[in-house]
């Protein structure tokens, strides 16, 4: 998106507003499965917590993604979307038994990663099929919070307990059609995915009704110009190469599935924002922005680099700021960072918005969230409107005092 485009935006619908780009979205989806096209049958879950808007999910069914959910929200969601249940997994962590039969009532693929769960779910429901996420204890991800796949991990089931998830499956005689794992976020070697990769093969053996193994996402995207990002081609390359050997050994086509988040909407979003304020201290110089770590927490969580740019003064000097928000604690987005000079009105943007950043939004200090807009076809459509005071006090309750 160049510049005039995002300043139209931000004077059309205002700032702050999340703008995303729905040719790089598909633009990183055929990346994907054209790296996988060795592979008969490949399936790509978007992983719907990355970015919820319902108009971002219709995007992907017309691109032809199923759904990766971790609530039964995003299950109802992705049908409001207009998903049919079988294109749906629900892979949550850590939810009720009730939530997952609500689930499976509503027909969509269950992903279970908890022994107590997967045992009474199976009880209840031997016939219908159910996924098993497994914990590889691979070390991978680029941020302890973001590394799930690990020993220490509360996410899925510890190959170690392989033969309790098989004595389970016995006893209950339920329906184990798939294998899933996860291992965290931003991978940087393909190497560990691979590695982890074989683990997951070694235990698919053990099951005899496979549909699919589903390898679960963190592709690393790149935060800037020559950042490091995972090397989609050569993983694609490799690993469709051992999945398709591996189903000739297992005897059965099965289908490879994925479920990306940020490799598929990093990059397609920018955040926009206006500089309420430059402040000159005897150490720093300041830019404070109409935002916070209330829109925007990526930073402030995950010491998440985002590239920030003035689109108002493209051209002007560089100097050196940090970039700050309005809320009542620190507030930090960037440190010490080049950007073309600052002032006070200018619009700037945040590159790689689209992933976890709307999404994990809130209202506090009593803010209300931005704005989201998808450009489409070179066009700008509002597709979330910004919040109001209605919105904020809609479900709060005065009492009589
Ligand atoms: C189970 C599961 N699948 C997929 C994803 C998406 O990961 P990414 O955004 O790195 O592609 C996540 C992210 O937290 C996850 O927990």
């Amino acid at each position: 998106m160049q510049n005039k485009q995002l300043l139209d935006i931000a004077k059309e619908f205002g700032s702050p507003v999340y703008v995303y780009d729905a040719s790089k979205i598909e633009t990183q989806y055929k990346r994907l499965t054209s790296a996988f096209k060795k592979v008969k049958h490949l399936k790509v879950n978007y992983a719907v917590k990355a970015l919820s808007n319902i108009s971002v999910l219709k995007l992907m069914l017309k691109l032809g993604a199923g759904l990766d959910t971790v609530s039964i929200q995003e299950v109802q969601l992705g049908l409001k979307a207009g998903f049919k249940p079988e294109q749906i997994i629900f892979t949550p962590n850590g939810v009720s038994l009730e939530e997952i039969e609500i689930a499976a009532k509503l027909g969509v693929q269950i992903n279970i990663d908890n022994l107590s769960i997967l045992e009474q779910f199976g009880t209840n429901h031997p016939k219908t099929p159910v996924c098993i996420r497994i914990n590889p204890h691979v070390m991978a991800g680029g941020n302890t919070n973001i590394s799930v796949g690990h020993i220490d991990s509360k996410f899925g089931i510890s190959i170690h307990q392989i033969p309790h998830i098989l004595r389970i499956v016995e006893n209950t005689k339920m329906n184990i059609n798939g294998i899933h794992m996860h291992t965290g976020s931003d991978i940087l070697d393909i190497d560990v995915f691979l590695y982890a990769s074989e683990i997951l093969f070694e235990t698919a053996k053990q099951f005899k009704n496979l549909e699919f193994i589903d390898f679960g996402s963190g592709f690393k995207v790149p935060y800037s110009t020559g950042d490091i990002e995972t090397n989609i081609e050569e993983l694609g390359e490799k690993l469709s190469a051992r999945f398709n050997e591996f189903c000739k050994s297992y005897g059965k086509q099965l289908t490879l599935a994925f479920e990306p988040g940020k490799f598929l909407v990093s990059e397609s979003g920018q955040f926009l924002v206006k500089v309420n304020a430059v402040k000159q201290t005897t150490s720093t110089v300041f830019a404070q922005i109409d935002s916070g770590f209330n829109h925007l927490i990526r930073p402030m969580l995950y010491g998440s680099k985002h590239e920030i740019k003035n689109l108002s003064n493209p051209k002007g000097k560089e100097r050196f700021y940090s970039i700050v928000g309005y809320i009542c604690e620190t507030d930090t987005f960037a440190n010490n960072r080049r950007i073309n000079e600052i002032n006070e009105g200018d619009i700037l943007t945040f590159k790689n918005a689209g992933a976890y950043c709307f999404s994990m939004s809130s209202n506090y200090n009593s803010r209300y969230r931005p704005a989201e807009v998808l450009v489409y076809k070179d066009k700008a459509h509002l597709i979330r409107k910004r919040e109001t005071f209605e919105d904020l006090i809609t479900n709060q309750i005065e009492i009589t005092l």
